[in-house]
């Protein structure tokens, strides 16, 4: 079983990745914006893209000025390696070249459990370090589920966020590394005890924020799970975030408590003086139940400009994934959770 850090990709999943034709990464080979590896499957070698050689290509195309056209134009920079000659023409007529995100800072909520929060969390933190990005994920759950997603299962012995807010250790030092480009601040049983101490604390709902804006500079996307209640601790990660996506499962239940959620939120933007962008993402989606219809016909009508475009499907690879504590794209790269949160990934990265 490989972890995400181990993570290889064939060249039909980089190219879909890549949004490219697979007959397109023989030129990026040659010309160093990508490098490929060989692996041994079975009795035969194969070529193959590491974690790092996909992140090294995001990087050098959004880090390198050129134009898409390899008809009419030539490279203007050189990249980082100097394998991209300046006046060479450049074959990526197609390449998908994604930006930074829009909102650095974003946090999965909602005050109902079950509804996905971890999961999508773990998946979205773990896509997003694939396109290059620098990503912190947060957990703000004493359950320590967003730390297991993501493989690490000695979180008990680790510092968590209560040392950061209650002790005041530097938050730098609350941070471990899950995978290349990947870092997590992990939590365990012991921060399901900090809402009293927390709310002894001067500046309770700032302690958060000025922490994390002291790091933000060395991350392009800061993403945090959060736990399933109205807690100080969740409102302080209202107060530090710019996007704010509520998971939302395609069932009554779930539906009900989604005017609570809002108006927490609302609550809380008056309260701070702050203006949050929202994403509520439906999730546990099933076509074939008319509840699910119903629901998310609901969700679309009651909230029109809130309600993500992408929908996560019930998929048992999700389940997979959270078992195999990796990604879905490890679980089954082709199926509709692999599909699912790549559109959920690029809507949140690139929201407007
Ligand atoms: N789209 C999906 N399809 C299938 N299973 C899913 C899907 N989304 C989440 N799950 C499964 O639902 C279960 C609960 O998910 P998760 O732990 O992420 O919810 P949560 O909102 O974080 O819960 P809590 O409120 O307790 O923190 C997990 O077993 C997960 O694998
Ligand atoms: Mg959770």
């Amino acid at each position: 079983m490989a972890s995400f850090r181990d993570i290889c990709f064939t060249p039909a999943e980089f190219a879909s990745i890549a949004k490219i034709d697979r007959s397109e990464i023989s030129a990026l080979e040659s010309r160093g914006i990508l490098k490929t590896i060989k692996k041994r499957m079975g009795n035969v070698e194969r070529k193959m893209i590491s974690l790092e050689g996909m992140q090294e290509y995001f990087r050098i195309l959004r880090d390198t000025e050129f134009d898409m056209n390899p008809e009419t134009t030539t490279s203007t920079l050189e990249n980082g390696t100097g394998a991209l000659a300046a006046g060479q023409p450049v074959a990526v007529a197609t390449a998908f070249k994604p930006g930074l995100p829009k909102h650095k800072i974003q946090m999965f909520y909602n005050v109902k459990g079950g509804t996905g929060k971890s999961t999508l969390t773990a998946q979205y933190v773990m896509r997003a370090a694939m396109m290059g990005y620098r990503v912190l994920a947060i957990d703000l759950d004493g359950q320590g589920h967003l730390t297991v997603n993501l493989d690490i299962l000695d979180g008990h012995e680790r510092a968590t966020i209560y040392d950061v807010l209650i002790n005041d250790l530097p938050l730098q030092d609350a941070v471990m590394n899950v995978a290349p480009g990947l870092d997590l601040i992990p939590a365990n049983l012991g921060l399901c005890n900090i809402e009293i101490p927390l709310n002894n604390k001067t500046r309770r709902e700032y302690r958060l924020s000025e922490a994390i804006a002291k790091i933000a500079d060395q991350y392009d996307l800061i993403v945090a799970d959060t736990n399933p209640a109205a807690s100080i601790l969740n409102g302080s990660m209202l107060v530090a975030s710019e996007l704010v996506n509520v998971v939302c499962a395609t069932n009554p239940l779930s539906f009900h408590g989604m005017s609570l959620v809002m108006s927490t939120i609302e609550e809380l933007e008056r309260e701070f003086r702050r203006q949050l962008e929202v994403r509520i993402i439906p999730n546990m989606y099933d076509n074939r139940e008319v509840i699910s219809q119903e629901v998310l016909g609901e969700l679309r009508a009651q909230f029109p400009d809130h309600c993500s475009k992408s929908v996560v499907n019930r998929c048992v690879d999700l389940n997979e994934a959270t078992k195999r504590r990796t990604t879905v794209w490890d679980v089954n790269s082709k199926g509709m959770a692999a599909q699912d949160l790549n559109s959920l990934t690029e809507e949140l990265l690139f929201i407007n």
